[in-house]
């Protein structure tokens, strides 16, 4: 074991001046647990969504993508001057999320040289950077030659788009040697079983790939002291059971290190005594840290921190202070965002939220809550088809269409892409029975088996309609306390006893964030945080729309009768899922045939950023 050289100690900076974007908020000073440093590192990204400015309106997450060139840099440089290696990792999920990559023409003009900078050792494809041809044909003629072999995609190929062939999207796997230590490593890269891509792409179940004679020759090779295997997979999924098991049976005790995302949470998994998994949350919340010490030896120590994204913590893990810390290189890119945001004007201030509005910080329905807000608010005042006014309407969106909460103060150009980045429109069926569109409602929302143990139903269980990290608290309808509380119960009976205190909560000098336990404890996070608590959400949201009255804004005398007949009004993206559930409940549909656009050119997007712009003027209140 290799000792930190470096004190966990509580420093008193009262003032930072050095987040790099303008306007950035400072981080907070907070006591910090160090990072464990071992003969081989590792630092990993996962389902940064384009959010590679930091964020700016988080303190715990300020720092932009050229710090974080800055902290690789200065860890690499420290690793390798004692004679260790350090290697960066991204598992994927790179666009679409935020204005950095949504809001320009075409999508990701900035990001690419932006997200190239760093010297990435390995990567790999999500599965947002496959919804669309364009997106997954970017990624193929851009990206991957950024990148050349550090790009791996061990179960993607794409119909490259010059010569009209199906080819691998990058190299299956990559065999490297590391720069000090000379460990010899096998690499692969995966997408979970996805199904949602453009045809123009073609996921291989990992299930089967790992069946695959390259892949069957690559983990055969004599020559190898470690294998990683990175993925968009979650870090507990049947896909990684099916690779650990592979490798395990072909290769005794060789340590092998996932790295995974998917589902936006931290959490790390202990295969076994040689294996584990890091997942790295999300949005460029976490940088992930992992180590190993030593690759060699018989009983191999891992060690993981979640470092939380802010110049603090990066300065505290460098022993740097902010007149050494950044690298010229980190500055250059820092600015190079902001010149990005600055020419998509992402500041621009569409509105003033009066108040801040969660994704899952809060229960549903609730007055705090965004869906709440949505279907008392936003939707009965913005869905409408001229055309079909006479008629109500049930307007079904998906709760994973709403990436994230709305804090109160300005709601900015950056905002509407962060709070909804999905370019679908909405769709509809007329004359739909009212009791069986709430009856296709209640299916959406796994309220009756049939829907969810449905072996055509398409992937859920990836939890397709809900943010993703619903799909990781999902044992049951509750909030990550009490899986946490049932973890405790679960540990204290297989220890005799709670190695897990929770009693920072109580205590003032903390402030709210993540307080991740997982497979190793709960000492993860590098930031010792009081907890927030998530809350469930459903997949869907129905809001009946009554037909609206001749004086806007008023009332509608009949607003409490239920109509017998609705337009069934939809998100598009979940048109494959309201199909199957129409098909459930009996409703004679061919869809798409039987459908059509209600809302001709609108998305969701627009119709938030409309509302907003009516209703939230920005006054000395909320300013
Ligand atoms: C692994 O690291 C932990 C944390 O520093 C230490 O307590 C433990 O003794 C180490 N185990 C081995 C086998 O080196
Ligand atoms: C893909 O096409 C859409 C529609 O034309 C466009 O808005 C978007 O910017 C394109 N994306 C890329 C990555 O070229
Ligand atoms: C992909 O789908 C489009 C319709 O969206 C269709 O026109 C095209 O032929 C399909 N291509 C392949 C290779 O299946
Ligand atoms: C950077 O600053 C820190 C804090 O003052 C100091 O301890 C450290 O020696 C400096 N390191 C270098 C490389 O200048
Ligand atoms: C950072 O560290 C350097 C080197 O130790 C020191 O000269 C400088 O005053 C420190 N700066 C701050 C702001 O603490
Ligand atoms: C930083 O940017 C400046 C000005 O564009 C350039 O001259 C310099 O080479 C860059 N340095 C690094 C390390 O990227």
């Amino acid at each position: 074991m290799i000792p930190s050289g470096l004190l966990g100690a509580l420093l008193t900076f009262s003032h930072y001046v050095l987040a790099v974007q303008p306007g950035s908020p400072s981080p907070i000073p907070a006591k910090l647990r160090d990072i464990q440093w071992g003969k081989l590192n590792f630092l990993h990204t996962t389902d940064t969504h384009g959010w590679l400015a930091g964020h700016l309106q988080e303190p715990s997450y300020s720092a932009d993508w050229g710090d974080y060139i800055s902290l690789a840099t200065r860890m690499r440089e420290q690793a390798e001057s004692q004679g260790w290696d350090l290697l960066v990792i991204d598992t994927g999920d790179r666009v679409e999320g935020n204005g950095l990559y949504d809001s320009s023409d075409p999508k990701g003009k900035y990001l690419y040289d932006i997200l190239k900078q760093q010297p990435i050792d390995l990567l790999c494809s999500g599965n947002h950077e496959l919804y669309k041809q364009n997106t997954s044909e970017t990624e193929f003629l851009t990206n991957v030659p950024n990148f050349m072999d550090s790009y791996i995609a061990s179960n993607i190929d794409i119909i490259d788009p010059n010569s009209a062939k199906l080819v691998p999207l990058g190299p299956r796997f990559k065999k490297f040697t590391t720069k000090k230590q000379g460990y010899r490593i096998m690499a692969f890269g995966f997408l979970f079983d996805f199904i949602g891509n453009y045809n123009n792409t073609r996921v291989q179940r990992v299930e089967d790939a790992v069946k695959e004679s390259w892949f069957q020759e690559a983990i055969h090779d004599d020559e190898i002291d470690l294998f990683i295997v990175l993925g968009h997979v979650p870090v507990r999924s049947e896909e990684y059971q099916a690779v650990h098991e592979e490798i395990r049976n072909a290769r005794g005790n060789i340590p092998i290190q996932f790295f995974g995302g998917h589902f936006h949470i931290r959490d790390y998994a202990r295969y076994d005594t040689h294996s584990s998994g890091l997942a790295s949350g999300r949005f460029m919340e976490t940088i992930g840290f992992l180590s190993i010490d030593d690759v060699k030896s018989t009983a191999p120590n891992f060690s993981r921190r979640y470092i939380d994204n802010n110049l603090f913590s990066f300065y505290h893990h460098t022993g740097l202070n902010e007149t050494n810390f950044s690298t010229n290189h980190g500055r250059n890119v820092s600015h190079m965002i902001q010149h990005a945001r600055h020419a998509l004007d992402l500041d621009y201030v569409h509105g003033c939220a009066p108040k801040t509005l969660w994704v899952d910080r809060t229960p549903y329905p609730s007055s705090d809550s965004v869906y709440t807000w949505l279907e008392t608010e936003v939707l009965p005042q913005s869905i409408r088809n001229p055309l079909r006014d006479g008629t109500s309407a049930l307007a079904v969106v998906n709760t994973g269409a709403i990436r994230f909460d709305i804090f109160k103060g300005p709601f900015t150009q950056d905002s509407t892409f962060i709070v909804s980045p999905f370019t679908s429109g909405f769709k509809y069926i007329k004359d739909v029975p009212y009791t069986t569109a709430k009856r296709i409602v209640a299916l959406l929302n796994g309220q009756t088996k049939i829907f969810t143990a449905s072996a055509q139903h398409p992937h859920t269980s990836y939890c397709p309609l809900a943010p993703p990290e619903q799909c990781a608290y999902q044992s049951g309808n509750m909030a990550t306390k009490d899986r946490q509380t049932a973890y405790l119960q679960r540990t204290s009976q297989q220890h005799g006893q709670a190695i897990i205190s929770l009693e920072v909560e109580s205590d003032p000098q903390y402030f709210p964030g993540y307080t991740t336990i997982d497979d190793a404890g709960d000492d993860g996070d590098d930031t010792i945080h009081s907890s927030v608590s998530f809350y469930q959400v459903p997949n869907v949201i129905p809001t009946l729309i009554h037909p609206h009255s001749t004086q806007v804004g008023e009332e509608d005398l009949d607003s409490s009768e239920e109509p017998s007949t609705v337009d069934l009004v939809y998100v598009d993206f979940i048109e494959p899922y309201i199909a199957l559930a129409a098909k459930f409940s009996g409703l004679d549909v061919n869809l798409p045939q039987d459908s059509d656009v209600y809302m001709d050119g609108v998305t969701l997007t627009h119709l938030i950023e409309n509302w907003i712009k009516k209703n939230w003027k920005c006054d000395e209140a909320t300013s």
